[in-house]
C-alpha cells in the first residue's frame, strides 16, 4: 500500500492527537447501539457493528505493533483469525459471511481490545526516534483513512441491520424538511486531453495512482444527483417492467430479487415510504435516490435516453467547475449528522452535491490505472487483487467521515450491490451512451 503523509503529521504529537480523534469517532458512531445491535449481520455483506471495532483495531496491531513494538505479542492469539478481513497472506481467517455467530468476545471485551492497543499505539509513537517515526507515519496514516472507511460501513451495515428488524428501531440523526423536486441543469465541459488521478502531497489509496493522461469528447454533467420524484416517473413508467432498459445481468437481478424499487423502499398503504438511520419516513420527491444498484442506475439512464459519466469525466468535470478541493467545496457529509442525502437547494450554474449525499456510479469498472502496482507484502493486498466484477463510484455520502472525501478517491462495489449509499448522476454526450 502506498501511502503518502503530510509533512505535519509525522510529528508524534500530531500522529497521536489524530489517531485518538480517530478512535473515539468510532467510538462515538457505536454508542447509540447496544450489544445486541452490535452483535446482528443482517446478510453477508454486512458485518456487526462490535466486528467493525475489533477489525479496524487488528490492523493497527498487525500493521504497526507487530512491525515496531519491541517484543510484541497478540493481545489474543484468536483475535488475529476473527478479525482479519481479507488478507490471505497473514494465514487463515474466520468466514465473512458468519461474522454474526461471533457473540464472543462481546461489545465490552471489543472495547478492552481497543483500549489496549490505543494505549500500546500511543506508547510506540512516543518513544520512536524520528526516523523510524518517519518510517511508520505512513502505515499509521493509512490506518486513519481504513479506520475512516469502515465508519462509513458501520453506518451503512447498520442501516441494513435496523431495516430488518419488524420494529424499525431509529438509529439517530434528523429529517429534514420535505422538499420538492428542483429543474435539473447541466453544465457543460470541454474535455480534451486530460489529466486525472492524485497528485501532491496529501493522502491517497494507492488505487488513485498514478496520475495519467486520458482524451475525453466533450461533454455535459446534471449539476445534481437523479432526484425521488425523477425516480417515481421511472417507476410509474414501468421503469422496472421493461427488459428493453436493463443490462442482461441487471434484468436478471430484477427478476430473481423481485426488484420493484429501491432498496429500503416499501409500500404502506399505497405511499412509498423509506427507511432511513432517523426512521421510517414517506419518501421525499426533493431528495436523491440512494441505495440503488448499478444496474439500476444504468437502466435509469437508459430510460432518459442520457448515460452514467465515466469516472475520468466525473473527476474532469469537477476539477473544470472549480471544486477540485472536497474542504473547500464542502457537502452533506456525516458531520452534518442527517444521516441521510438532502436535497441540492437551489441552481447555482455549478455542479451540486457533488461530495456527500450519495456515492455516484459511474459507468467504469475498477481497473488499474496505467502503470498502477501493488505494494509488496499483505498491505498490497488493500485495494489491487479486488479489481475484477466491480464498478466505481464516486464523491461520497452522507455517512461519510467529513476530511475523508476527495476528488480522486476511488469507491467500488459489485452492481448488483444495495447496500451502499448509492446514487447516480447523468451525461450526456462525449462518449458513447
Ligand atoms: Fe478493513
Amino acid at each position: 500500500m502506498t501511502a503518502r503523509s503530510h509533512d505535519s503529521l509525522q510529528d508524534a504529537d500530531t500522529l497521536i492527537e489524530r489517531f485518538d480523534q480517530v478512535r473515539s469517532h468510532t467510538e462515538q458512531l457505536a454508542s447509540p447501539l447496544s450489544p445486541e445491535d452490535q452483535t446482528v449481520q443482517s446478510m453477508a455483506d454486512v458485518s456487526p457493528t462490535k466486528w467493525h471495532r475489533a477489525h479496524v483495531t487488528w490492523f493497527f496491531e498487525t500493521f504497526l505493533l507487530a512491525e515496531a513494538e519491541s517484543g510484541f505479542t497478540p493481545f489474543q492469539d484468536q483475535y488475529w483469525f476473527l478479525f482479519n478481513s481479507y488478507y490471505e497472506s497473514l494465514g487463515p481467517r474466520f468466514t465473512r459471511a458468519e461474522r454474526g455467530y461471533i457473540t464472543r468476545p462481546g461489545a465490552h471485551d471489543v472495547g478492552v481490545y481497543r483500549g489496549n492497543v490505543d494505549a500500546r499505539v500511543r506508547d510506540l509513537v512516543s518513544t520512536l526516534d524520528g526516523g523510524s517515526l518517519e518510517k511508520l507515519a505512513g502505515t499509521i496514516e493509512l490506518g486513519f483513512h481504513h479506520e475512516q472507511q469502515h465508519q462509513e460501513l458501520l453506518l451503512m451495515d447498520i442501516k441494513h441491520v435496523l431495516s430488518v428488524n419488524p420494529l424499525q428501531p431509529v438509529y439517530g440523526g434528523c429529517a429534514a424538511p420535505q422538499s420538492e423536486s428542483d429543474q435539473l441543469g447541466w453544465v457543460d465541459v470541454e474535455g480534451g486531453l486530460v489529466e486525472v488521478g492524485h497528485v501532491g502531497d496529501g493522502f491517497s489509496f494507492d488505487n488513485e495512482m498514478p496520475r495519467h493522461r486520458t482524451w475525453l469528447e466533450p461533454y455535459r454533467m446534471a449539476d445534481r444527483l437523479v432526484t425521488n420524484n425523477e425516480w417515481l416517473h421511472f417507476m410509474a413508467d414501468g421503469g422496472y417492467d421493461r427488459p428493453e432498459l436493463w443490462l442482461s445481468d441487471g434484468w436478471a437481478r430484477v427478476n430473481a430479487e423481485g426488484w420493484r424499487a429501491p432498496l429500503y423502499w416499501n409500500d404502506l398503504d399505497g405511499v412509498w415510504h423509506e427507511h432511513t438511520l432517523h426512521g421510517t419516513q414517506p419518501v421525499d420527491p426533493g431528495l436523491p435516490t440512494t441505495h440503488l444498484s448499478h444496474y439500476e442506475a444504468d437502466a435509469y439512464a437508459t430510460w432518459t435516453g442520457k448515460r452514467l459519466p465515466t469516472e475520468e469525466e466525473w473527476e474532469h468535470a469537477v476539477v473544470s467547475d472549480g471544486q477540485a478541493d472536497a474542504e473547500e467545496a464542502g457537502g452533506n457529509l456525516a458531520d452534518t449528522e442527517t444521516f441521510h442525502a438532502r436535497t441540492a437547494g437551489p441552481p447555482t450554474g455549478h455542479l451540486r452535491q457533488v461530495y456527500g449525499d450519495c456515492w455516484e456510479w459511474t459507468s467504469s469498472s475498477y481497473l488499474p490505472y496505467p502503470g498502477f502496482h501493488a505494494p509488496d507484502g499483505a498491505i498490497g493486498e488493500y485495494n489491487g487483487k479486488f479489481m475484477s466484477n466491480q464498478m466505481v463510484l464516486r464523491g461520497g455520502c452522507a455517512l461519510t467521515p467529513p476530511g475523508h472525501a476527495r476528488l480522486t478517491y476511488r469507491n467500488f462495489f459489485p452492481p448488483g450491490a444495495r447496500w451502499a449509499m448509492s446514487g447516480l448522476r447523468l451525461a450526456d454526450g462525449g462518449a458513447p451512451a
